[in-house]
């Protein structure tokens, strides 16, 4: 049967520290802003699966038709011994790495790292009954500050799907691939998965879809803020807002005030003031072109040697080594 460990970076006190910090600093700021990481409690977490259903948010099965077609020739370059994922969620698509690196014969441990404790146990039980020879080592862990204490043993792939670098600014962006590359060894890998830049209709419908799912996963961030930090945020007085920011080429979510309106965060000592229309910017989802992938991965010392697109070329997946 399958072993199982679990090792927890984010203690209570570490994770209400974090977003204590964030929500003072991003709602005292101008333009106000709150990390996309808070979106993930166990109903955010539900809630972004229930967005990768949708038929406006394609990335999902863009990425997926990528696996289906070259896991094996992923597996087969990276001779990796463990996968190691970030961010790694409901680990669904992962399931089609895992099968191609068991037939490739190299695979012997699984670590997906993530800060949605419901969402990484409930994954990593489904994953027993699927892979019995499998060692799954779950990670509780922020990727932005624990990447020097995740597990070293084999050559190693480390996947980030989903495009989820895109939900870090450009400075994040840059010290991650340099703090990932640092943990590395010679010959170990990393997935990237990167959405592109295409039509910013398709964008902005992929961010606000008909069913209000993305507007609910958006308002979700108000309830972790009430029930973590004792808010008291009317969510029905914000709405979902989605914009393309051609300049920036990244997608963006925020929140607008319906009115204007003061908000009381006890556990900070905050009196939030919002104007009628004032914005909470709570994510930004950068898209890329190919190009740009390249120079960021080389700019951490990373060789990338294979890239694939789905037919419709809305999505990119890149292979790179570390040096
Ligand atoms: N990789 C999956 C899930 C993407 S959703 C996919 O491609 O479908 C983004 C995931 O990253 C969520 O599970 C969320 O909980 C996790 N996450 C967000 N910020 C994180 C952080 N700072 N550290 C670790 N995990 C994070
Ligand atoms: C996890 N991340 C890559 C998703 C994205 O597309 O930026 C989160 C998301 N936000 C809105 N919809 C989905």
């Amino acid at each position: 049967m399958t072993t199982l460990t679990i090792e927890n970076h984010l203690s209570a006190g570490y994770l209400d520290a974090a977003l204590r910090a964030d929500a003072l600093g991003g709602l005292t700021s101008v333009p106000k802003r709150l990390r996309p990481a808070w979106f993930y409690d166990a109903r955010g977490s539900e809630l972004f699966e229930e967005i990768t259903r949708l038929p406006e948010y394609y990335p999902t099965r863009a990425e997926r038709e990528i696996l289906v077609a070259h896991a094996g020739d992923i597996a087969a370059a990276a001779g990796a011994q463990t996968l190691v994922e970030l961010g790694s969620g409901s680990s669904e698509k992962t399931r089609l790495l895992l099968g191609a690196m068991r037939s490739e014969g190299t695979l012997s441990r699984y670590v997906p790292v993530d800060v949605s404790e419901s969402a990484l146990m409930s994954a990593a039980h489904a994953l027993r009954a699927d892979y019995p020879e499998l060692a799954v080592h779950a990670v509780i862990a922020d990727f932005g500050a624990h990447l020097s204490e995740l597990p070293r043993m084999g050559r190693r792939m480390v996947a980030f799907l989903g495009s989820t670098i895109g939900n870090l600014v450009p400075d994040e962006r840059a010290a991650f691939l340099l703090d990932l590359y640092g943990t590395l060894s010679p010959g170990d890998a990393l997935l990237l998965g990167t959405d592109l830049v295409k039509d910013p209709a398709v964008l902005v419908a992929a961010y606000d879809d008909a069913a209000g799912v993305t507007a609910e996963f958006n308002v979700n961030v108000l309830r972790v803020l009430n029930r973590e930090l004792g808010a008291d945020f009317d969510p029905a007085a914000f709405a979902h807002h989605a914009l393309w920011d051609a300049g920036n080429e990244w997608m963006e979510m925020r929140l607008r005030s319906l009115r204007g309106q003061s908000v009381r965060l006890p556990a900070v000592d905050l009196v939030a003031h919002f104007a009628e229309g004032e914005e909470i910017r709570t994510e930004i989802s950068a898209k890329f072109r190919p190009e740009r992938v390249r120079d960021e991965l080389a700019a951490s010392g990373f060789d990338l040697r294979h890239w694939w697109t789905d037919r419709a070329g809305r999505f990119g997946l890149s292979l790179s080594f570390r040096r």
